[in-house]
């Protein structure tokens, strides 16, 4: 289980994990993996200036049970209290997965080419022409009311285009998909997908050997990071975009509790948009490839922000992402409890932890014939036994194309 700790808390025997967050958005984050040796380490950590760090309570010889954490019981109470108050949230299946997955696919193709054009003109010094990032955007609105699951898939599953053309893209599947599971009429979602879509385009002006540093940030360097969002809406001053997205653009990197910039504005101060946006950008951060560290699966994704909830995020509102998602989110590769491999083909709001899935491989990845399982156990013939996610696997290293095996 992971916490987030002030440095100030850290005790001998504490055992610190990298969470995989980027340096550009946590510079005073500690995050050399391994346990805290003696009191001359807690003085180092403290005099390099860092602040908080996470810590893998199992791994910890001690450390104080006072501080809420993550774990699987914990996710399904929480989510189980926000059940009732988001009951009215919108359903996700008007059309199938498998035949969402081509105009999905044109969609997210159409928001990439966007972008990257879009990105182009602001490195350039010229004004982005924004009129085929609304039309990319508004197609994404169209696919995700249709079914959230299959751009949220393709978006998680992208892996050529470069990393900040397919960050901004997967912000804005997210964000929209998100929008759509709360509730948003079509034109919201819409414009949610675009300042998402957006949301990054100041990174154009930030230098390349800033943005891919391996290692921890300079005063300097983090000041000309911290630039972006302002530099992002300077960059579209002249793009006649709604207020209101400019504003969203602006406060991605605020927190509910102050921390984040360029303002440091806190809680209600952030507006709806932007709060929703603030979240979205560190979840598809940290499950993609960046220049300086290789992605995270969904679940420790999502573990990082729940260990988050409350001060950088808003709790009702991540409960309401983790649900939205699933922890297993469609297109993920799972080992069930039988030992058998399946790709999640379906979330499911009402139990985010028991999606449903077409289980394709054995335990030893030998391909089986394919058959769908409703792991809540809502639809099709019951399993002989309990059956339940064991774990998420990377498809990377096992060679598996989950795309091929998405339809069912
Ligand atoms: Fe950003």
């Amino acid at each position: 289980m992971l916490k987030k700790v002030r440095v100030f808390d850290l005790q001998i025997g504490m055992y610190v994990v990298d969470a995989g967050l980027s340096w550009m958005d946590h510079p005073y984050l500690y995050a050399e993996e391994g346990p805290v040796t003696s009191e001359e380490h807690i003085g180092r950590i403290r005099s390099e200036g860092f602040a908080e760090a996470f810590i893998e309570t199992e791994k910890s010889r001690q450390g104080r049970q006072d501080v809420r954490v993550y774990d699987r019981a914990e996710v399904e109470r929480a989510l189980a209290e926000a059940l009732l108050e988001t009951a009215g949230s919108r359903s996700n299946k008007s059309v199938p997965l498998a035949d969402e997955l081509a105009a999905a696919h044109a969609a997210h193709a159409g928001s990439l080419t966007s972008l990257r054009e879009a990105m182009d003109a602001v490195a350039s010094g010229t004004s982005p022409d924004c009129q085929a990032c609304q039309d990319a955007s508004r197609e994404v609105a169209q696919s995700v009311a249709r079914n959230r699951d299959a751009l949220v898939c393709l978006g998680m599953l992208s892996e050529s285009g470069g990393y900040q053309v397919l960050h901004g893209v997967g912000v804005s599947v997210l964000a929209a998909a998100f929008g759509d599971y709360l509730g948003l009429d079509r034109r919201q979602v819409g414009e949610l997908a675009l300042a998402g879509l957006l949301h990054d385009v100041g990174k154009a002006l930030t230098p390349r050997d800033v943005l891919e540093k391996q290692g921890r940030l300079s005063d300097e360097e983090y000041a000309r990071v911290k630039r972006h969002p302002v530099e992002s809406c300077s960059a579209l001053s002249a793009a006649s975009l709604p207020q209101h997205l400019l504003r969203a653009i602006a406060e991605h990197h605020e927190r509910q509790d102050g921390s984040g910039y360029p303002r440091g504005i806190k809680g209600a101060q952030q507006s709806f948009f932007g709060r929703i946006l603030a979240m979205v950008d560190v979840f598809a951060a940290l499950t993609q490839d960046r220049p300086y560290r290789a992605r995270i699966l969904p679940d420790k994704a999502l573990s990082v922000l729940f260990a988050m909830r409350g001060r950088e995020f808003e709790t009702s509102l991540l409960e309401r992402f983790i649900k939205c998602l699933g922890v297993y989110p469609c297109g993920s590769l799972v080992r069930l409890t039988s030992g058998d491999h399946a790709v999640v083909s379906e979330s499911n709001p009402h139990a985010p932890l028991r999606p449903k899935v077409t289980v394709v491989f054995d335990q030893d990845f030998k391909p089986i014939h394919p058959a769908v399982l409703d792991l809540s156990g809502k639809e099709g013939p019951a399993p002989a036994k309990p059956t339940e996610v064991a774990a998420l696997v990377d498809h990377r290293p096992q060679g598996v194309n989950v795309r091929d095996h998405l339809a069912g």
